[in-house]
C-alpha cells in the first residue's frame, strides 16, 4: 500500500475506528498498539499520522520537526534515527510506504 501525506494524516488516531500509522524514512508502520503513546493525548501524538523520521533524530517533539527532510543531521542525529526504525521494525507491522 502506498499512501501520500495527506492520506496517512487520516491515520492520526482522532477516529478511534482507525488504525494509528507513524511513517519512519517513508516505511509506514501500524502503531495502533503504541495507542498510549500515539493517541489522543499520548505525549507522542504530535507524531501520529506524520512522518517523523527528523523529529526521531533530534529526540524533538517540536512540530516544524516533525517531516522526511534529514537535511543537516549530524551523524549522531542518525544514528538516534536508525535505532528508532529499528525499534519499530521489531515493534510494529509494516503497512506500506509513504509516496513520495
Ligand atoms: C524527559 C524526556 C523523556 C523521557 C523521560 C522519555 C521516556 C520514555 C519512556 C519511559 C518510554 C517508554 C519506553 C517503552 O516502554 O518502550 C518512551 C517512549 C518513547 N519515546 Fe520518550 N521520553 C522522553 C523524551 C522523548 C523525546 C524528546 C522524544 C522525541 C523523539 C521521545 C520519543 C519516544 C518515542 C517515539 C517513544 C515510543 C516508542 C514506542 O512506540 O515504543 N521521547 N519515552
Amino acid at each position: 500500500m502506498e499512501l501520500t501525506a495527506q492520506q496517512l494524516g487520516a491515520f492520526d488516531g482522532t477516529d478511534p475506528s482507525k488504525p494509528i500509522y507513524v511513517s519512519i524514512r517513508g516505511t509506514i508502520y501500524d502503531v495502533s498498539s503504541g495507542k498510549g503513546f500515539y493517541g489522543p493525548g499520548g505525549s507522542y501524538a504530535v507524531f501520529a499520522g506524520r512522518e517523523a523520521s527528523r523529529a526521531l533524530g533530534k529526540m524533538s517533539k517540536s512540530e516544524e520537526d516533525v517531516n522526511g527532510n534529514l537535511d543537516g543531521l549530524s551523524e549522531k542525529e542518525m544514528g538516534v534515527l536508525e535505532d528508532w526504525e529499528k525499534k519499530f521494525q521489531a515493534k510494529y507491522p509494516v503497512v506500506g510506504r509513504l509516496a513520495s
